[in-house]
């Protein structure tokens, strides 16, 4: 939850420590602190708030040394103070920790080493690192004294680590935190995501947990905790520094919405061969096995948990598969059944989410096969499961997911595309129908785009609204969900999804003239008819109506006080097109309020702590 950045170089480091935290300030922003190593001297300047605001302050840029560490915070044991802030130190202040993750037995290590002398300044889990390498360092070189402290303890953990006393070297650990060793000239880097280092090197190593690197300017090695070294791929990372940038937009959500097309076409990109999906080599999942399967299980957290509940929909009504969508946190503590033949999807953008990676280890206890749908390559969660498919969003900074929700849900269409094929539940003329579809879907997403005049004008005048609701139905059910999951994490106003025909069961109650109401109400021949008479009561109890309809609807738009449309598609598809206006509104809403959508309060974009 928080995000670290270290580089060792034969220059100076403070501008791609600064740049790297400008980078990764969607992990954690409530403080931000730099350590570096300068004639044997280790310098430190932290504080609480935002980068800009503590560099107002302290002038990171000012700082000199060839190696450092950074580190922006989203605190978990200790308030949001100065003291809390990373880097720590040990009594000595001669070695510099920056850690993401949480020591679970802390508590007790502080205790031991309390008695042992140390004295804490923070109430941090993070200080008993520092503290217990110092307590392991006498008479030891450097990496032994790290290995024996990881040895002791327990949690989760991204570290990284500087001795005054050896200049030349920075030391990284991982346990159930993400972690990317960057391979540049003459300088070797670490870091939470690769984008923070992108400007730098497309190098990268990725820390598996129990490893740890050691790295000089023109080396980086890799060990076990035994000590051991690894041999490790590097990987060539094809995603530019560029896709990291805002490219003249105000916000990063902003760019990622409009990037929308072309995120969904580089996801279909290959995938669609005449009548057929194909997925790559990492898909690793057989065709006896997808055809010989009885259920999937889905696994997913926020955003993505919204993605699971719409493939769930495709999957039953296209491919007939039985499907069931759980909250990754809630699946990793009961005791689930499944047998092998279920298949298990996690669906996750950053594959590194916590509960995410957790309810999957649990899954994998039972045998069964794994598949993940994910968007960052060589995450975590990639590594544990048998098959991977990528939606190829490119790096998303913004905190409120929006392009990686669109792209899964284009994944889990072309997936049930391939299981119908595969189980004969769709016949050659719908599968081509259901193809051309989503060929259409890159084009179609620009026409929602340039409704947004007419979503900035409902934001306008809507923005003060203290609650709002958002209802929909069948596919467009879990949109409404995702709806009001954008407005609250960015706007911080309350808002509640519905299946619309709910409503009449309790939240029609709520229903007066300053409630803002926003139906999802494609066409089709489910449900189109009953949404109008959901429409019609909101409008009787005066709420006050925008809806999605499709284009040449003429219906809706007498009974909404806005339409916002979107182009006709197929029924399953109009979910990746309706959600669109929803992130719009929710971004406009935040923007007008003066709030920063990247980076809401008390959020952070990976959440790697349970
Ligand atoms: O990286 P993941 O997809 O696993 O993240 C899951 C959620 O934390 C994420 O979708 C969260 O809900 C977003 N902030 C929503 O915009």
């Amino acid at each position: 939850m928080c995000g670290i950045v270290g580089v060792v170089s034969d220059n100076n480091v403070s501008e791609k420590l600064f740049n790297g935290l400008a980078n990764l300030e969607y992990r954690g922003y409530d403080s931000v602190g730099m350590s570096f190593i300068k004639n044997g001297r280790l310098t430190i300047r932290k504080g609480v708030g935002k980068l800009q605001e503590v560099h107002k302050k302290v002038d990171f840029l000012k700082l000199k040394g060839s190696i450092g560490l950074g580190h922006c915070r989203w605190s978990t044991h200790g308030g949001v103070t100065q003291n809390n802030a990373h880097p720590h130190v040990d009594c000595k202040k001669r070695i510099s920790v920056v850690h993401n993750g949480i020591i679970e037995n802390y508590s007790e290590l502080k205790r031991f080493l309390i008695k042992k002398g140390h004295k804490f300044y923070s109430q941090t889990d993070t200080e008993v690192i520092a503290h217990l390498i110092e307590e392991n360092l006498e008479g030891s070189k450097i990496e032994d004294a790290v290995r024996s402290a990881l040895k002791k303890i327990e949690g989760s953990y991204a570290l990284g680590i500087l001795f005054a006393d050896n200049p030349g070297k920075l030391i990284a650990a991982r346990n159930e935190s993400p972690l990317v060793v960057g391979i540049g000239n003459n300088e070797n880097f670490i870091a939470s995501d690769v984008p923070s280092i992108l400007r730098h090197t497309n190098k990268i190593i990725y820390l598996e947990d129990m490893e740890m690197a050691v790295l000089t300017k023109n080396e980086a090695k890799i060990f076990d905790f035994d000590g051991k070294e690894k041999s490790k791929q590097v990987d060539t990372i094809k995603w530019n520094a560029e896709a990291a940038q805002k490219s003249g937009f105000k916000h990063f959500m902003l760019k990622e919405i409009y990037e929308q097309p072309r995120a969904i076409a580089d996801t279909l990109n290959g995938r669609l061969e005449n009548n057929h999906v194909v997925f790559e080599k990492e898909f690793g999942l057989s065709n006896s096995f997808l055809k010989s399967i009885k259920r999937i299980v889905i696994l997913a957290c926020g955003t993505s948990w919204h993605a699971g509940l719409t493939g769930e929909f495709m999957l039953e009504e296209l491919a007939k598969i039985p499907a069931d969508v759980e909250y990754a946190s809630e699946f990793r503590y009961r005791h689930a059944l499944l047998d092998k033949q279920t298949l298990v999807i996690a669906i996750t953008q950053s594959g590194e989410t916590a509960d995410t990676l957790a309810a999957l280890k649990e899954a994998k206890k039972y045998g069964v096969k794994t598949l993940s749908i994910c968007n960052v390559m060589g995450s975590s969660i990639t590594r544990i499961s048998d098959g991977v498919i990528y939606t190829r969003a490119g790096p998303e900074i913004g905190v409120a997911s929006t392009k990686a929700f669109t792209t899964q849900l284009a994944v889990l269409y072309l997936f049930t595309i391939l299981l119908a094929k595969l189980r004969d539940t769709l016949n050659e003329m719908q599968i081509r129908d259901m193809m051309e579809g989503i060929r259409k879907i890159p084009l179609q997403l620009q026409s929602v785009l340039d409704e947004d005049k007419e979503i900035l004008k409902c934001a306008e005048l809507y923005y003060n609204k203290q609650n709002s609701l958002y209802l929909g139905r069948g596919v467009n059910f879990p949109i409404a969900l995702e709806g009001a999951l954008k407005l609250k994490e960015v706007s911080y106003i309350h808002a509640e999804g519905y299946p619309a025909a709910e409503m009449k069961h309790g939240p029609i109650a709520l229903i007066d003239r300053q409630m803002p109401v926003v139906f999802i109400a494609p066409h089709d021949f489910y449900t189109y008819k009953k949404v109008l008479g959901n429409i019609e009561e909101v409008k009787a109890r005066g709420g006050i109506i925008i809806a999605i309809a499709t284009e040449g609807d003429k219906e809706i738009p007498k009974k909404a006080k806005h339409t916002i449309f979107i182009p006709k598609t197929l029924y399953t598809l109009s979910s990746i097109l309706s959600v669109v206006p929803l992130q719009l509104l929710a971004y406009h809403i935040a923007d007008k309020l003066g709030h920063n959508p990247d980076l809401p309060k008390n959020l952070a974009k990976s959440v790697t702590v349970e």
